[in-house]
């Protein structure tokens, strides 16, 4: 019998629990619409778009490590408004859940952009964990207090399912998650890249022209289970499990660690089967379930816990 793929995420029904993360296809309506129709993704979340447009940083923005990439685009993006009106002609287009992310740096912010992008949208994301931003991302997701009113003040403009992106790059992820979920956030995603550098030894110089930027890929996968982990050992909402996630182990080891979907991102930028990537994944955690006796995805998550 093949397993039974399907997820309820915070309300919404995916046809699989693979997602494409925020970020990776820029901001194309074109793109998400062909990465929509493969069927072994469950859902897309968009690139962030900010209250005002971003022209983000100047080039270089990303450097491939080989282990890894690091990356600071600096939030390019065309400003909430200008994107509705391409929200709103992909939203009829694409037959999966279209995730937008937001990101706010205050509670005015994400009151206005969830108000305006509601109708167009089937949930949103709220990037509080962007490590490179002046006023934005980890600047106002590290601190408990600002998380709680960002997040209190979405719920209050949408009954669509809220998730909140957390940063690797502070104290206590818990406590940031813990506050979230309090003011009424529904799931969160886990995790952002990790805040890094790199430098050219030979022009003696930072390599990206913000200096710092955010790691992402398999050297952050190992961060992202623990977090997912201790998560899911504290909270009681579903956990959105993201972070160096290339193959189907990866992913098992994010749902046995607690997490009930997954996002893929850097993986899509290098992998050599291109968009076949999904389809390599859900074959392989199928083939896992199948081995194991178990008859859906749902009865894997958080396997690994001991109590
Ligand atoms: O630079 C960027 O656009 C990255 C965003 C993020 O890490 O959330």
């Amino acid at each position: 019998m093949h397993p039974d793929m399907k997820v309820e995420l915070a309300g919404l029904v995916l046809r699989s629990p693979i997602m494409v993360a925020s970020g990776v296809l820029g901001s194309s309506t074109g793109l998400i619409k062909r990465v929509s129709e493969n069927p072994s993704v469950g859902a897309v979340v968009t690139k962030t778009v900010t209250y005002n447009p971003r022209n983000g940083y100047e080039n270089p923005t990303a450097i491939d490590l080989g282990f890894g990439f690091l990356n600071a685009m600096g939030l390019p993006n065309p400003g909430y408004l200008d994107y509705k009106n391409e929200l709103a002609e992909l939203r009829d287009k694409i037959e999966i859940p279209l995730i937008v992310s937001i990101g706010p740096s205050n509670s005015e912010e994400a009151s206005e952009m969830v108000k305006a992008l509601n109708e167009v949208s089937d949930g949103f994301e709220l990037n509080l964990s962007c490590p490179h931003t002046e006023k934005l991302g980890l600047e106002v997701g590290s601190d408990p207090e600002k998380v709680r009113r960002i997040t209190a003040s979405a719920r209050k403009y949408t009954s669509k399912p809220l998730f909140i992106k957390v940063s690797p790059n502070v104290t206590s992820v818990v406590e940031i998650a813990r506050a979230a979920v309090e003011a009424g956030a529904d799931a969160i995603t886990a995790i952002n890249t990790l805040k890094s550098m790199a430098i050219d030894v030979n022009a003696m110089k930072p390599v990206l022209s913000n200096v710092y930027g955010g790691l992402s890929g398999r050297a952050i996968r190992p961060v992202g289970v623990r977090i997912v982990y201790e998560l899911y050992e504290t909270l009681r909402v579903p956990i959105v499990g993201c972070g160096g996630i290339y193959d189907w182990r990866d992913a098992v080891e994010f749902i046995l660690a607690g997490a009930s979907a997954i996002q893929v991102g850097s993986a899509i930028a290098c992998s050599r089967s291109g968009l076949n990537i999904f389809g390599e994944i859900e074959k392989g955690i199928v083939e896992y379930l199948v081995a194991k006796g178990l008859s859906n995805i749902r009865g894997l998550v958080g396997l690994a816990h001991t109590s």
